[in-house]
């Protein structure tokens, strides 16, 4: 699929399709100009009105063209109110362009882009753009015969009158389609299935992904693990014949302006039966998807260092497969993390906490401006918002900023929760020095209490991404399966500078 974008008169040619954008309230069509004749415009406007057209979300129409036809079908989409269209409206709106068009087995489209670039800036351009190739997304190497599906969208014409809002719009188109293939990197990493994505074939996928894009890849094993005294990730990956891995991801552009690096830290769980402290067989097969934090680290690392963007970035990924075996460790062990640290592990589930520590201490010694963690951590937070935002939690009130109006452009947002100083009973030690779980609730908090006495040296945040990593349903840009979450949201935080 190609998208082009046109500025000035009339585009020429024909296409299948023709999509206009109304907003609520707005008198026939405003910018058709742009698309048609006078006489084909004002023709379009009348049957809106016939039709009482009002232009308000999720309305549509399709009129067939009567006069000087450049297209055999307009497709009028209602944008709802002005004032409430946002950056992520425009992204919704990509996506529902995309799917119609598929629906439809429209192959040429041309849209207008007069309203989603005045409604919603450059941004909004940009994450139209997004929503499209993420709604042209599916998962299906699995099939052994491909599904008879729809004929592909070959061509996307997106049409703005001033040469320089399609200059603008040219420049956000790349860095668009850029975003796009580092979050679809991420859910194909997710969405493969865990008897091919375990850790060492995993951290060799990273390997490989990385290979011309700048960012260098070290791979640790399970020997290195047990030497560096990372008790947290050897304890849940050594239950598995497939032994545990850490990955070290590293974007070092000259440009950088500080020195001090964000180092992101992603869950890399690459199948979580629970361990011991077994889960029930309903829906354990979405387990594969407890390495989403770590897709998403993969993702942006790599998405930063194509963007060339002027931030030294560090990735960190420990890899396990939670199992239940006679070598795992049980409920009531008690193990060290590298910082020395002691855990008692309560339950063998709660195992993201685990790795995640190791990973975190190891995150300090790169003397980090910020550290962010991501991380299917706890059903609790999937609970509290269903997919419609992740958990929040930080130590620096300005990071946690940052980070949520980055999410709220990104289309992936953020709530904070609290980390008081009352929590931390809820997880101290009866033996050792903190337990893995609480026996109280605020499950989602509480991991993200125990996170904090590997993190919080640093300025640090947690994200618990548990309820938006992946979904059943497909949603306006993603199919069923792992969404990618975390990519968008980082990028935009890197790109706003620190
Ligand atoms: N990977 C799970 C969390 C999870 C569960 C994410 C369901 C998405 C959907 C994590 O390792 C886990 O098992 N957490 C436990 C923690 C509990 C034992 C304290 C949970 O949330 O039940
Ligand atoms: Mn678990
Ligand atoms: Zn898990």
């Amino acid at each position: 699929m190609q998208i082009t974008i046109i500025s000035g008169s009339k585009p020429a040619g024909r296409v299948e399709a023709v999509v206009i954008g109304v907003f609520e309230g707005d008198k026939g069509l405003p910018v058709a100009s742009v698309l048609f004749s006078g006489l084909e415009s004002k023709a379009v406007s009348k049957r809106l009105l016939e039709k009482e057209f009002k232009g308000g979300k999720g309305e549509s129409l399709a009129l067939r063209p009567e006069v000087a036809p450049s297209c055999e079908v307009i497709w009028i989409v209602g944008l709802g109110k002005r004032e409430k269209f946002t950056v992520e409206s425009a992204r919704k709106l990509g996506g529902q362009v995309l799917r119609k068009a598929k629906a439809e087995k429209w192959t040429t489209v041309r849209v207008d882009g007069e309203e989603v670039f005045a409604a919603a800036g450059k941004d909004g351009v940009q994450a139209f753009f997004e929503g499209i190739r993420l709604a042209d997304y599916k998962f299906d190497r699995y099939f052994s015969k491909k599904k008879n599906s729809n004929p592909a969208v070959h061509k996307i014409e997106f049409v703005l009158a001033e040469k320089a809002d399609a200059a603008s719009a040219s420049a956000v188109l790349r860095t668009a389609e850029t975003i796009a293939e580092g979050v679809i990197l991420a859910r194909d990493f997710a969405n493969e299935p865990p008897n091919v994505i375990f850790p060492a074939a995993y951290a060799e996928r990273i390997r490989k992904a990385c290979v011309g894009t700048g960012v260098t890849c070290q791979i640790l094993d399970e020997k290195k693990i047990q030497a560096l005294g990372m008790g947290g990730i050897w304890n849940v990956g050594k239950g598995s014949e497939r032994k545990p891995r850490l990955v070290v991801l590293e974007y070092a552009p000259k440009t950088a302006s500080v020195k001090a690096p964000v180092v992101l830290v992603g869950k890399g769980v690459t199948f979580d039966t629970g361990g011991i402290s077994l889960k029930p067989g309903k829906s354990m097969d979405e387990m594969k998807f407890d390495m989403s934090g770590s897709a998403a680290v993969v993702g942006a690392v790599i998405t930063a260092a194509k963007l060339k963007l002027p931030v030294r970035v560090i990735g960190i990924t420990p890899l396990a497969e939670n199992m239940p075996d006679g070598a795992a460790q049980r409920p009531g062990d008690i193990i060290t993390i590298s910082n020395g640290k002691t855990v008692e592990v309560l339950n063998t589930d709660a195992e993201g906490r685990l790795i995640l520590a190791d990973a975190l201490a190891y995150a300090e010694r790169f003397k980090p401006r910020y550290v962010v963690d991501i991380a299917t951590l706890t059903g609790a937070c999937s609970s509290f918002f269903d997919h419609l935002a992740s958990g929040l939690m930080s130590n620096d009130p300005e990071l946690a900023a940052k980070l949520k109006a980055a999410g709220e452009k990104a289309g992936e947002r953020l709530w904070e929760l609290p980390l008081w100083d009352e929590y931390e009973d809820f997880i101290k030690g009866t033996y050792g020095d903190i337990q893995n779980i609480s026996r109280r609730q605020a499950g989602t908090i509480t991991a993200g209490m125990f996170l904090k006495h590997f993190g919080g040296h640093s300025k640090w945040a947690h994200l618990d991404v548990a309820g938006t990593a992946w979904g059943q349903a497909p949603r306006e840009y993603s199919a069923a399966g792992a969404t990618g979450v975390g990519v968008r949201l980082f990028v935009e935080f890197l790109r706003n500078g620190l």
